[in-house]
């Protein structure tokens, strides 16, 4: 079986074809499949905007296509950035630029805690919906560490580990992040589906 995924970005691509694969599933960006639609992000869950993502592809193409949608959600901020991860302080910043405004806006805050969050959504043109949600908990750091990985990644510590995100390697990241949880536990449920 053939699946779109909708986003542009080849690394996301790899993870869920390693994860995929094993269940006979080709995975391929929609750019491979003549597909190029912007898709605006108006959900107020994670939940909405993959579904959102997932569905404006499938229509297009007529193909079964999956999309996930990720932030960090901090607790003394109730729940913020979450879905607003990515524009975060608004189109002039870049990642280093939203985590310092972050931090900024957490000074003097005692409560740290937070969570990176990921739905991954896969619509079928029957109508039928496959969806998956992980978490990772963590705290907030008072200052970035390490170099590694991307977006808050530097910000976002893990106390049993006394590291930062960025201080993992992408092995390490990938075991325990919300990401590979949900994509773990999507295709746990992608095989149940399929094998009805
Ligand atoms: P998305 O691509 O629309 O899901 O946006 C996700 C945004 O959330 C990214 O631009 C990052 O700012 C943030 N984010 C999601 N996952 C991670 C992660 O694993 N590390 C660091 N930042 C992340």
């Amino acid at each position: 079986m053939k699946m779109v995924l909708a986003s542009k970005n080849p690394k996301k691509l790899l993870e869920l074809q390693a994860i995929l694969s094993a269940q006979g599933i080709e995975v391929v960006l929609e750019s491979q499949v003549g597909i190029d639609v912007d898709v605006e992000e108006t959900g107020t869950t994670f939940e909405e905007n993959a579904f959102l993502k997932a569905h404006a592809v499938m229509e297009a193409g007529g193909l079964p296509a999956v999309a996930d949608d990720s932030g960090l959600c901090v607790d003394a901020l109730n729940g913020a950035p979450g879905v607003y991860s990515a524009r975060y302080g608004g189109p002039g910043l870049d990642d280093v630029g939203r985590y310092r405004l972050l931090l900024e806006n957490m000074r003097g805050q005692l409560d740290r805690r937070c969570r990176f969050v990921s739905a991954i959504c896969c619509c079928f043109p029957n109508g039928d919906r496959v969806e998956a949600r992980g978490e990772c908990p963590g705290t907030l750091a008072y200052a970035p560490k390490g170099s590694d990985g991307f977006g808050y990644d530097p910000i976002f510590f893990l106390p049993e580990r006394k590291k930062t995100f960025a201080e993992l390697t992408a092995e390490e990241k990938n075991a325990i992040s919300h990401r590979g949880r949900a994509l773990e536990a999507f295709g746990e449920k992608l095989k149940a589906y399929l094998e009805g």
